[in-house]
Protein backbone atom coordinates (compact mmCIF):
# COMPACT_ATOMS: atom_id res chain seq x y z
CA UNK A 1 0.00 0.00 0.00
CA UNK A 2 0.96 3.54 -0.73
CA UNK A 3 1.93 5.84 1.78
CA UNK A 4 -0.62 7.99 3.09
CA UNK A 5 -1.73 10.40 6.28
CA UNK A 6 -5.20 10.99 7.35
CA UNK A 7 -6.38 13.54 9.71
CA UNK A 8 -9.66 14.64 11.20
CA UNK A 9 -9.27 15.84 15.03
CA UNK A 10 -12.54 17.66 14.97
CA UNK A 11 -15.59 16.22 17.40
CA UNK A 12 -18.55 15.84 15.70
CA UNK A 13 -21.64 17.07 17.36
CA UNK A 14 -24.68 15.70 15.38
CA UNK A 15 -28.19 14.92 15.97
CA UNK A 16 -30.81 15.81 18.36
CA UNK A 17 -30.44 18.34 21.18
CA UNK A 18 -26.71 18.63 19.22
CA UNK A 19 -26.85 22.54 19.35
CA UNK A 20 -27.29 22.76 23.08
CA UNK A 21 -24.35 21.38 23.51
CA UNK A 22 -22.20 24.44 22.80
CA UNK A 23 -22.35 25.26 26.25
CA UNK A 24 -20.03 22.36 27.40
CA UNK A 25 -18.25 22.62 24.26
CA UNK A 26 -16.91 26.25 25.15
CA UNK A 27 -16.91 25.33 28.70
CA UNK A 28 -14.03 22.14 27.94
CA UNK A 29 -12.10 24.67 25.83
CA UNK A 30 -11.41 27.05 28.15
CA UNK A 31 -13.61 29.81 25.94
CA UNK A 32 -15.63 32.50 28.48
CA UNK A 33 -16.10 35.25 25.64
CA UNK A 34 -16.08 33.45 21.94
CA UNK A 35 -16.12 35.89 19.00
CA UNK A 36 -19.32 34.98 17.17
CA UNK A 37 -19.19 35.10 13.48
CA UNK A 38 -21.96 34.98 10.47
CA UNK A 39 -23.44 36.89 8.12
CA UNK A 40 -26.57 38.82 7.36
CA UNK A 41 -28.54 36.32 5.51
CA UNK A 42 -27.73 33.82 9.12
CA UNK A 43 -28.80 36.73 11.10
CA UNK A 44 -31.75 37.95 9.04
CA UNK A 45 -33.25 34.36 9.05
CA UNK A 46 -33.41 33.92 12.75
CA UNK A 47 -30.68 31.51 12.70
CA UNK A 48 -28.32 33.01 14.71
CA UNK A 49 -30.43 33.64 17.27
CA UNK A 50 -30.66 30.25 17.93
CA UNK A 51 -27.60 29.94 18.52
CA UNK A 52 -26.83 33.08 20.40
CA UNK A 53 -30.57 32.47 22.60
CA UNK A 54 -28.54 28.91 23.78
CA UNK A 55 -25.27 31.03 25.15
CA UNK A 56 -27.50 33.95 26.91
CA UNK A 57 -29.57 31.11 28.65
CA UNK A 58 -25.85 29.81 29.88
CA UNK A 59 -24.79 33.31 30.58
CA UNK A 60 -22.22 33.25 27.68
CA UNK A 61 -21.75 36.77 26.51
CA UNK A 62 -23.14 37.64 23.27
CA UNK A 63 -22.29 41.24 22.25
CA UNK A 64 -18.81 40.29 20.36
CA UNK A 65 -20.97 39.49 17.13
CA UNK A 66 -19.64 40.19 13.37
CA UNK A 67 -21.96 39.37 10.55
CA UNK A 68 -20.87 41.76 7.45
CA UNK A 69 -19.15 38.59 5.98
CA UNK A 70 -19.05 38.51 2.15
CA UNK A 71 -20.33 35.51 0.13
CA UNK A 72 -16.84 34.96 -0.82
CA UNK A 73 -14.54 34.95 2.01
CA UNK A 74 -12.18 37.96 1.79
CA UNK A 75 -8.44 38.92 2.79
CA UNK A 76 -8.84 42.15 4.17
CA UNK A 77 -12.16 41.04 5.98
CA UNK A 78 -9.95 38.66 7.60
CA UNK A 79 -7.22 40.86 8.46
CA UNK A 80 -9.77 43.24 10.29
CA UNK A 81 -11.38 40.59 12.02
CA UNK A 82 -8.24 39.43 14.03
CA UNK A 83 -7.19 42.65 14.98
CA UNK A 84 -10.43 43.14 16.32
CA UNK A 85 -10.47 40.45 18.24
CA UNK A 86 -6.93 41.09 19.74
CA UNK A 87 -8.70 44.39 20.76
CA UNK A 88 -11.68 42.57 22.18
CA UNK A 89 -10.39 40.09 24.70
CA UNK A 90 -12.34 37.38 23.20
CA UNK A 91 -10.41 33.91 23.54
CA UNK A 92 -12.56 31.54 21.09
CA UNK A 93 -14.63 32.05 18.03
CA UNK A 94 -18.03 30.54 17.19
CA UNK A 95 -18.65 30.69 13.33
CA UNK A 96 -22.63 29.69 12.65
CA UNK A 97 -22.90 30.11 8.81
CA UNK A 98 -21.85 28.52 5.63
CA UNK A 99 -18.87 28.00 3.59
CA UNK A 100 -17.94 31.74 3.52
CA UNK A 101 -18.41 32.33 7.32
CA UNK A 102 -16.82 29.02 7.79
CA UNK A 103 -13.40 29.97 5.79
CA UNK A 104 -13.41 33.64 7.17
CA UNK A 105 -13.19 32.38 10.49
CA UNK A 106 -10.93 29.63 9.43
CA UNK A 107 -8.65 32.28 8.46
CA UNK A 108 -9.05 34.85 11.47
CA UNK A 109 -8.12 31.76 13.50
CA UNK A 110 -5.12 31.06 11.44
CA UNK A 111 -3.62 34.83 11.44
CA UNK A 112 -4.82 34.31 15.45
CA UNK A 113 -2.84 31.23 16.09
CA UNK A 114 0.20 32.09 14.02
CA UNK A 115 0.90 35.21 16.01
CA UNK A 116 0.69 37.08 11.99
CA UNK A 117 -1.15 40.48 10.87
CA UNK A 118 -1.94 39.21 7.77
CA UNK A 119 -3.75 36.46 6.00
CA UNK A 120 -1.67 36.93 2.97
CA UNK A 121 1.48 36.10 4.37
CA UNK A 122 0.80 32.55 5.70
CA UNK A 123 0.43 31.65 2.26
CA UNK A 124 2.35 27.66 1.47
CA UNK A 125 2.20 24.78 3.58
CA UNK A 126 5.86 25.33 4.75
CA UNK A 127 5.41 28.42 6.60
CA UNK A 128 2.52 27.44 8.51
CA UNK A 129 3.50 25.51 11.67
CA UNK A 130 1.36 24.59 15.68
CA UNK A 131 0.26 27.72 16.40
CA UNK A 132 -1.03 28.88 19.81
CA UNK A 133 -4.89 27.18 20.39
CA UNK A 134 -7.77 29.20 20.13
CA UNK A 135 -11.10 27.59 21.04
CA UNK A 136 -13.14 27.84 17.54
CA UNK A 137 -16.19 25.92 17.07
CA UNK A 138 -18.09 25.62 13.91
CA UNK A 139 -21.82 25.58 13.21
CA UNK A 140 -22.40 25.14 9.76
CA UNK A 141 -26.20 26.07 8.54
CA UNK A 142 -26.00 24.77 4.94
CA UNK A 143 -25.19 21.06 3.99
CA UNK A 144 -22.58 21.24 1.12
CA UNK A 145 -19.15 22.08 1.73
CA UNK A 146 -17.81 20.08 4.46
CA UNK A 147 -16.14 23.01 5.55
CA UNK A 148 -16.59 22.47 9.51
CA UNK A 149 -13.92 18.96 9.13
CA UNK A 150 -12.17 19.88 6.47
CA UNK A 151 -8.12 21.54 6.57
CA UNK A 152 -8.71 24.11 3.66
CA UNK A 153 -10.39 27.36 3.42
CA UNK A 154 -10.55 29.18 0.00
CA UNK A 155 -10.11 32.65 0.72
CA UNK A 156 -10.83 35.32 -1.83
CA UNK A 157 -8.05 38.38 -2.88
CA UNK A 158 -10.62 40.44 -4.63
CA UNK A 159 -7.72 42.72 -5.49
CA UNK A 160 -6.39 40.11 -7.85
CA UNK A 161 -9.81 37.96 -8.25
CA UNK A 162 -8.03 34.95 -7.65
CA UNK A 163 -9.42 32.38 -4.69
CA UNK A 164 -6.52 30.64 -2.78
CA UNK A 165 -6.60 27.50 -1.05
CA UNK A 166 -4.46 27.18 2.36
CA UNK A 167 -4.15 23.67 3.24
CA UNK A 168 -3.35 23.00 6.59
CA UNK A 169 -4.73 20.60 9.54
CA UNK A 170 -4.20 24.10 11.55
CA UNK A 171 -7.30 25.44 9.84
CA UNK A 172 -9.25 22.21 11.19
CA UNK A 173 -12.04 23.34 14.09
CA UNK A 174 -12.17 22.01 17.62
CA UNK A 175 -15.48 20.81 17.71
CA UNK A 176 -18.38 20.94 14.66
CA UNK A 177 -21.86 20.93 15.38
CA UNK A 178 -24.11 19.64 12.95
CA UNK A 179 -27.96 20.27 13.77
CA UNK A 180 -30.74 20.94 11.19
CA UNK A 181 -32.36 23.71 12.88
CA UNK A 182 -29.71 25.61 11.35
CA UNK A 183 -30.74 24.59 8.07
CA UNK A 184 -34.57 24.10 8.23
CA UNK A 185 -34.61 28.45 6.78
CA UNK A 186 -32.56 26.81 3.54
CA UNK A 187 -34.19 27.38 0.31
CA UNK A 188 -34.81 24.01 -1.86
CA UNK A 189 -32.36 25.39 -4.75
CA UNK A 190 -29.53 25.98 -1.69
CA UNK A 191 -29.92 22.92 -0.49
CA UNK A 192 -29.27 21.37 -4.06
CA UNK A 193 -26.93 23.31 -4.73
CA UNK A 194 -24.83 22.79 -1.59
CA UNK A 195 -26.08 18.96 -1.80
CA UNK A 196 -24.34 18.55 -4.96
CA UNK A 197 -21.18 20.04 -3.88
CA UNK A 198 -20.72 17.28 -1.30
CA UNK A 199 -21.94 14.89 -4.00
CA UNK A 200 -18.79 15.82 -5.99
CA UNK A 201 -16.62 16.19 -2.64
CA UNK A 202 -17.39 12.06 -2.63
CA UNK A 203 -17.05 10.93 -5.82
CA UNK A 204 -13.84 13.18 -6.36
CA UNK A 205 -11.96 12.24 -3.26
CA UNK A 206 -12.92 8.20 -3.76
CA UNK A 207 -10.96 8.66 -7.57
CA UNK A 208 -8.40 11.04 -6.95
CA UNK A 209 -4.68 10.21 -6.92
CA UNK A 210 -4.60 10.73 -2.84
CA UNK A 211 -7.50 8.37 -2.13
CA UNK A 212 -6.93 6.00 0.82
CA UNK A 213 -9.07 3.16 2.22
CA UNK A 214 -10.10 5.35 5.13
CA UNK A 215 -11.37 8.30 2.96
CA UNK A 216 -13.05 5.41 0.89
CA UNK A 217 -14.74 4.69 3.50
CA UNK A 218 -16.71 8.33 4.64
CA UNK A 219 -16.64 8.80 0.53
CA UNK A 220 -18.79 5.98 -0.39
CA UNK A 221 -21.16 6.40 3.34
CA UNK A 222 -21.55 10.12 1.94
CA UNK A 223 -22.38 9.02 -1.58
CA UNK A 224 -24.80 6.43 0.11
CA UNK A 225 -26.79 8.94 2.03
CA UNK A 226 -26.84 12.26 -0.58
CA UNK A 227 -28.33 9.61 -3.54
CA UNK A 228 -31.01 8.54 -0.74
CA UNK A 229 -32.01 11.82 1.10
CA UNK A 230 -31.51 14.61 -1.10
CA UNK A 231 -34.66 13.60 -3.16
CA UNK A 232 -36.40 12.85 0.44
CA UNK A 233 -35.23 16.49 1.33
CA UNK A 234 -36.67 18.50 -1.69
CA UNK A 235 -39.36 16.71 -1.87
CA UNK A 236 -40.73 15.73 1.28
CA UNK A 237 -38.58 16.31 4.05
CA UNK A 238 -38.36 14.24 7.44
CA UNK A 239 -35.80 15.00 10.11
CA UNK A 240 -34.09 11.97 9.53
CA UNK A 241 -33.41 12.72 6.53
CA UNK A 242 -32.16 16.26 6.72
CA UNK A 243 -29.87 14.95 9.17
CA UNK A 244 -28.31 12.30 7.12
CA UNK A 245 -27.99 14.98 4.20
CA UNK A 246 -26.10 17.47 7.09
CA UNK A 247 -23.86 14.51 7.94
CA UNK A 248 -23.08 13.39 4.52
CA UNK A 249 -21.74 16.74 3.57
CA UNK A 250 -19.58 16.86 6.57
CA UNK A 251 -18.49 12.74 5.68
CA UNK A 252 -17.72 14.32 2.58
CA UNK A 253 -15.22 17.14 3.66
CA UNK A 254 -13.42 14.58 6.26
CA UNK A 255 -13.43 12.46 3.00
CA UNK A 256 -11.85 15.48 0.84
CA UNK A 257 -9.61 17.14 3.28
CA UNK A 258 -7.59 13.63 2.85
CA UNK A 259 -8.24 12.59 -0.18
CA UNK A 260 -8.15 15.68 -2.09
CA UNK A 261 -10.58 16.63 -5.11
CA UNK A 262 -9.96 16.85 -9.17
CA UNK A 263 -10.69 18.61 -12.04
CA UNK A 264 -14.33 19.23 -11.40
CA UNK A 265 -13.32 21.77 -8.59
CA UNK A 266 -10.71 23.16 -10.30
CA UNK A 267 -12.58 24.15 -13.37
CA UNK A 268 -15.48 25.48 -10.75
CA UNK A 269 -13.20 27.62 -8.61
CA UNK A 270 -12.19 28.96 -11.79
CA UNK A 271 -15.66 29.72 -12.84
CA UNK A 272 -16.21 31.06 -9.46
CA UNK A 273 -13.57 33.57 -9.74
CA UNK A 274 -14.18 34.60 -13.26
CA UNK A 275 -17.75 33.97 -13.69
CA UNK A 276 -18.79 34.66 -10.45
CA UNK A 277 -20.73 31.30 -10.46
CA UNK A 278 -21.63 30.06 -7.22
CA UNK A 279 -19.65 26.87 -6.16
CA UNK A 280 -22.27 24.45 -5.53
CA UNK A 281 -23.83 25.35 -8.99
CA UNK A 282 -20.65 25.22 -11.12
CA UNK A 283 -20.70 21.80 -9.33
CA UNK A 284 -23.63 19.98 -10.81
CA UNK A 285 -22.72 21.59 -14.08
CA UNK A 286 -19.05 20.09 -14.17
CA UNK A 287 -19.67 16.60 -12.98
CA UNK A 288 -21.02 14.54 -15.34
CA UNK A 289 -18.61 16.11 -18.04
CA UNK A 290 -15.96 15.62 -15.91
CA UNK A 291 -16.86 12.24 -15.24
CA UNK A 292 -16.95 11.07 -18.97
CA UNK A 293 -13.37 13.38 -19.35
CA UNK A 294 -11.69 11.15 -16.51
CA UNK A 295 -13.62 7.70 -17.59
CA UNK A 296 -10.53 6.01 -18.96
CA UNK A 297 -8.43 6.75 -15.55
CA UNK A 298 -10.79 6.03 -12.86
CA UNK A 299 -12.87 3.21 -14.80
CA UNK A 300 -11.84 0.95 -11.79
CA UNK A 301 -13.64 3.52 -8.86
CA UNK A 302 -16.49 4.59 -10.54
CA UNK A 303 -17.30 1.24 -11.66
CA UNK A 304 -16.95 0.26 -7.57
CA UNK A 305 -18.84 3.59 -6.98
CA UNK A 306 -22.09 2.33 -8.38
CA UNK A 307 -22.99 0.50 -4.84
CA UNK A 308 -23.37 3.59 -3.06
CA UNK A 309 -24.70 5.62 -5.78
CA UNK A 310 -27.46 3.40 -7.19
CA UNK A 311 -27.80 0.67 -4.34
CA UNK A 312 -26.96 -3.21 -4.36
CA UNK A 313 -29.93 -4.13 -6.71
CA UNK A 314 -28.56 -2.08 -9.25
CA UNK A 315 -25.10 -2.64 -8.92
CA UNK A 316 -25.66 -6.70 -8.89
CA UNK A 317 -27.68 -6.30 -12.14
CA UNK A 318 -25.39 -4.42 -13.66
CA UNK A 319 -22.02 -6.45 -15.79
CA UNK A 320 -18.75 -5.61 -14.37
CA UNK A 321 -17.39 -3.86 -17.39
CA UNK A 322 -20.64 -2.06 -17.83
CA UNK A 323 -20.65 -0.27 -14.44
CA UNK A 324 -18.28 2.57 -14.85
CA UNK A 325 -20.66 3.64 -17.72
CA UNK A 326 -23.85 2.94 -15.44
CA UNK A 327 -22.33 4.89 -12.63
CA UNK A 328 -21.90 7.94 -14.66
CA UNK A 329 -25.38 7.68 -15.84
CA UNK A 330 -27.01 7.34 -12.90
CA UNK A 331 -25.36 10.72 -11.85
CA UNK A 332 -26.95 12.69 -15.24
CA UNK A 333 -30.19 11.39 -14.01
CA UNK A 334 -30.03 12.12 -10.54
CA UNK A 335 -29.00 15.61 -11.42
CA UNK A 336 -31.95 15.47 -13.51
CA UNK A 337 -34.31 14.65 -10.91
CA UNK A 338 -32.62 17.39 -8.54
CA UNK A 339 -33.45 20.03 -10.99
CA UNK A 340 -37.33 19.51 -11.46
CA UNK A 341 -37.40 18.77 -7.42
CA UNK A 342 -35.35 21.99 -7.05
CA UNK A 343 -35.22 24.11 -10.61
CA UNK A 344 -31.26 24.02 -10.40
CA UNK A 345 -29.94 24.51 -13.31
CA UNK A 346 -27.72 22.79 -15.35
CA UNK A 347 -25.92 24.39 -17.95
CA UNK A 348 -23.41 27.43 -17.91
CA UNK A 349 -25.47 29.65 -19.90
CA UNK A 350 -28.08 30.01 -17.28
CA UNK A 351 -25.38 31.45 -15.40
CA UNK A 352 -25.24 34.18 -17.55
CA UNK A 353 -21.39 32.49 -18.68
CA UNK A 354 -20.37 33.20 -22.14
CA UNK A 355 -17.50 31.38 -24.57
CA UNK A 356 -15.75 34.68 -24.65
CA UNK A 357 -14.36 33.65 -20.77
CA UNK A 358 -13.43 30.35 -21.13
CA UNK A 359 -10.11 30.87 -22.26
CA UNK A 360 -9.61 32.66 -18.85
CA UNK A 361 -11.62 30.07 -16.80
CA UNK A 362 -9.17 27.27 -18.57
CA UNK A 363 -5.87 29.23 -17.78
CA UNK A 364 -6.96 29.74 -13.87
CA UNK A 365 -8.63 25.91 -13.84
CA UNK A 366 -4.80 24.54 -14.54
CA UNK A 367 -3.30 27.04 -12.27
CA UNK A 368 -5.92 25.73 -9.66
CA UNK A 369 -4.33 23.25 -6.93
CA UNK A 370 -7.19 20.97 -7.14
CA UNK A 371 -6.30 20.27 -10.13
CA UNK A 372 -3.20 18.34 -9.07
CA UNK A 373 -4.86 14.93 -7.76
CA UNK A 374 -7.04 14.51 -11.22
CA UNK A 375 -5.50 10.85 -12.02
CA UNK A 376 -5.59 12.31 -15.96
CA UNK A 377 -3.10 15.01 -16.76
CA UNK A 378 -5.36 18.18 -18.07
CA UNK A 379 -4.95 20.61 -21.03
CA UNK A 380 -5.93 23.81 -21.67
CA UNK A 381 -8.15 22.23 -24.41
CA UNK A 382 -9.21 19.34 -22.37
CA UNK A 383 -10.74 22.38 -19.84
CA UNK A 384 -11.93 24.05 -23.20
CA UNK A 385 -14.28 20.95 -24.45
CA UNK A 386 -15.55 20.61 -21.28
CA UNK A 387 -16.73 23.66 -20.90
CA UNK A 388 -18.26 24.08 -24.47
CA UNK A 389 -19.65 20.97 -23.57
CA UNK A 390 -21.51 22.92 -20.50
CA UNK A 391 -22.88 25.70 -22.32
FE1 LIG B 1 -16.63 21.93 -3.18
Amino acid sequence: MAYFEFINSVKICSGAHALENIVYELDFLGSKKPLILSDNGVKNAGVLDKVTTILSKNGIPTDNIFTDIPADSDVSVINSIAGAFRQSGCDGIIACGGGSVIDTAKGVRLVLSQQGKDILGLMGNEIIKKGAHIPFIVLPTTCGTGSECTAVAVIKNHETGIKMEYISSELLPDTAIIDVRLTETLPKKLIASSAMDALVHSIEAFSSKQKNPISDAYATTAMRLITTNLPVVLENPTTEARENLALASTLAGIAFSNAMVGVVHAIGHALGGECGVPHGNAMAVLLPKCMKFNLDTNRTEYGEMLLYLAGAEKFASTPKDKRAEASIEFVINFERKIHELSGLALTLHEYGVTEDKFQNVAKKALNDGAVIANRKDVTEADVLDILKQCL
